[in-house]
């Protein structure tokens, strides 16, 4: 996660409603109507079937409260507002407790193609189509309850499960790639890539590989990682990820295969 941002959280109102200016609803229609052909045509079934399910309006920002009422219904989980940048323990409390941390502003035109940062059209466009999906649902949960249970030195390896499944995952659909993750589906640049590029690697999906493997948050992942199914989740989940991480920390971090973030000043 990036430490700064440039963007203010957006207060809901008393009845958890937050206001967003004509302008910041024609950016989230603007970047919905850009990205579903391609999302359409690049994600996964599960991703899909999601959106379907949601059917979230194109031509506005959606509240968190309306997608909570249809979330809750499907998986039990709601979407709550929070300030631009949480931190971890926060965040994994909020996941053990199936309530889906959402930044509530939306980025501005100069950020349209990309942005560091998430803001509500990643995490709504983005995340909550997968969490109508009850694996998905259960593996964002049980990543919360780890993060409880582990120590802080231990979230920077616990975050990776996170990182290469439900941000940057890809899935094997009748022995073709797809992109699956909440990442891919609201990057207008990273999407394609994902799926299409031929010099990134596309590994089998395997709990410790992913432990082990370092990212950067800044760039399109050189990594990805390949879901046959989303029933690999449950067994995911069955493990012991405490012992998961201890046992990558022995077997230590997979060398980066990018170049590392210049120092800014
Ligand atoms: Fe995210």
């Amino acid at each position: 996660m990036p430490k700064h941002t440039k963007y203010a959280a957006k207060q809901p109102d008393a009845a958890g409603f937050i206001h967003y200016t004509p302008e910041e609803d024609k950016v989230w229609q603007d970047l919905a109507l850009q990205q579903q052909p391609r999302v359409n045509r690049l994600m996964a079934d599960a991703f899909l079937e999601g959106q379907r399910k949601l059917d979230l309006p194109m031509h506005r920002v959606p509240q968190c409260v309306e997608v909570s009422e249809t979330l809750t219904d499907l998986t039990g989980w709601k979407v709550e507002p929070v300030p631009a940048l949480i931190g971890f323990s926060q965040f994994f409390e909020m996941l053990s407790k199936r309530c889906f941390p959402a930044a509530s502003f939306i980025r501005s035109r100069e950020d349209f193609d990309y942005i560091e940062e998430p803001d509500i059209f990643h995490e709504i466009y983005g995340h909550t189509p997968l969490l109508t999906n009850p694996h998905f649902a259960k593996f964002s949960q049980k990543i919360g309850e780890i993060g409880l249970q582990c120590e802080k030195s231990d979230y920077s390896w616990l975050i990776r499960l996170y990182w290469f499944t439900v941000e940057f995952g890809l899935m094997r659909e009748e022995g073709e790639i797809k992109a699956l993750g909440s990442g891919l589906a609201s990057s207008p640049g990273e999407l394609a890539h994902s799926v299409h590029e031929p010099t990134v690697v596309r590994k089998e999906f395997d709990v410790i590989d992913i432990l082990r493997t370092p990212y950067r948050i800044d760039i399109n992942q050189p990594i990805y990682f390949v879901l046959d199914s989303v029933e690999q989740l449950l067994e995911a989940i069955e493990r012991d990820l405490l012992a998961d991480i201890k046992d990558a920390q022995r077997l230590g971090l997979h060398a980066p295969t990018y170049e590392p973030k210049k120092k800014a000043g």
